[in-house]
């Protein structure tokens, strides 16, 4: 198994925790000295606020930013800029859908499909939507093996409006067939969400394919900065959006007694927007294009497979989820009776850096019946050096608690 960049390129690993071997990426990935550089460069060369300057500098720094709209769009396959909405990251553009766009066109007695496997931010801002306009609420069943079953799906539909689903499971590393998903309930007249956060940067993601309504992601689990997320909004749906915030860029004419709006997407972006972290997304999308997404892709696939194998061997430890060819990216675990944080401070004594708890996804913890589980997860710097490290510690501590 080849290494795909070197730790080098990110300054973290030669930094105050050289020695780490970090298994977090799930939670947010470290980045490249490029992405840094570019912010700074933005802060250096670039900045003034956009849309509103009459002089160089300002004209240039629309230019910059609105370019990277365009990037962005070519980078999931939007036809369309203007369906690339800018926010502060995947949670954001739930809540966003649900108040700018499911709060005006759903009714009291509409149902929303969601699965068992979604993150707190796809199930808490549709709970309070349908506290406040009477939605009710399904979900989707995960199977045992960790899977969504298509066979239940025309069935689940029946009084469905709005599906919204996450693409890869920060739980479970499910891959959802989410094109095959859509085309079957596109049947129904079904709105989608997906919620890519674990997908984009990860692995090929083009929405010309998978035709959602809706998709979002965070930058910062892509190599890119914090504070940042993409919204892509169908074009046939932009004449449905209503203001999320107001305020700021927004609007188009402001009276005393009446305002008018700019259309999509400037209509979803309100106040001063993070300016320095769209232009390193810009720098991120370069550096994601010249390792190219197939090779991040593979370079995943087979650092999860090798980690699932290595997991399976060690006696006493279970597996959340499909098997390795069914997932990417993370592997979930419990051992014993060992509580997965006892076992994640254990780790860290070794300076291996895992996440342990629930991932924001309780009630599918609830369903898996286990409080907490140990998820180890992957980036593009992590080596097999870095599985074998972490799976020795995982027997040595079997070892010692056994
Ligand atoms: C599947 C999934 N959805 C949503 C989120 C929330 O992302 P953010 O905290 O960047 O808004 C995460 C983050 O862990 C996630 O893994």
């Amino acid at each position: 198994m080849k290494n795909l960049v070197s730790k080098n390129n990110f300054p973290i690993f030669s930094g105050r925790y050289k020695k780490m071997v970090y298994l977090d990426s799930a939670a947010t990935s470290q980045k490249p000295q490029v992405v840094i550089k570019a912010e700074t460069d933005w802060y250096t060369k670039y900045n003034a606020n956009i849309h509103r300057g009459a002089y160089k500098l300002a004209e240039e720094a629309t230019e910059l930013f609105e370019t990277t709209r365009q990037r962005v769009a070519s980078f999931i396959g939007a036809k369309n800029y203007k369906s690339i909405v800018f926010t502060k990251g995947t949670t954001e553009g739930i809540n966003l859908v649900v108040s700018a766009f499911a709060r005006h066109n759903l009714k009291s007695g509409d149902t929303i499909l969601l699965t068992e496997m979604e993150h707190h931010a796809n199930i808490v801002p549709w709970q309070l939507l349908a506290q406040e306009i009477g939605l009710k609420i399904k979900y989707w069943p995960v199977t045992i093996t960790g899977e969504l079953d298509m066979a239940n799906l025309d069935e689940l539909l029946t009084g469905v409006k709005f599906l919204s689903l996450v693409h890869i499971s920060n739980v479970l590393g499910t891959v959802n067939p989410v094109e095959k998903i859509i085309t079957q309930v596109k049947k129904k007249n079904v709105f989608v969400l997906v919620d890519a956060a674990q997908s984009v940067g990860h692995l090929p993601v083009n929405v010309s394919k998978i035709k959602p309504d809706f998709l979002v992601f965070s930058s910062h689990k892509m190599l890119g900065p914090t504070g940042l997320g993409v919204l892509y909004v169908n074009p046939e749906l932009f004449a449905d959006m209503r203001p999320y915030q107001a305020g700021g860029e927004m609007i188009a004419e402001v009276g005393f007694e009446f305002t008018t709006f700019k259309k999509m997407p400037w209509l979803l972006e309100a106040g001063t927007q993070p300016l320095a972290q769209v232009y390193a997304l810009g720098a991120t999308i370069d550096y994601i294009n010249t390792l190219g997404l197939k090779n991040i892709y593979l370079h995943s696939k087979s650092l999860t497979a090798y980690a699932y194998e290595e997991l399976s061997k060690i006696n006493g430890l279970k597996i959340y989820g499909p098997n390795a060819n069914k997932r990417l990216g993370l592997i979930s675990f419990s051992i014993g009776k060992l509580h997965a944080h006892d076992l994640a401070t254990l780790l860290d004594r070794q300076n291996i850096f895992i996440r342990a708890g629930h991932h924001c996804a309780m009630p599918l913890h609830t369903k898996l019946k286990v409080a907490a589980t140990a998820r180890i997860s992957f980036g593009v710097y992590n080596t097999k050096a870095d599985i074998d490290s972490v799976v020795s510690a995982l027997k040595s501590i079997l070892k010692t608690w056994n």
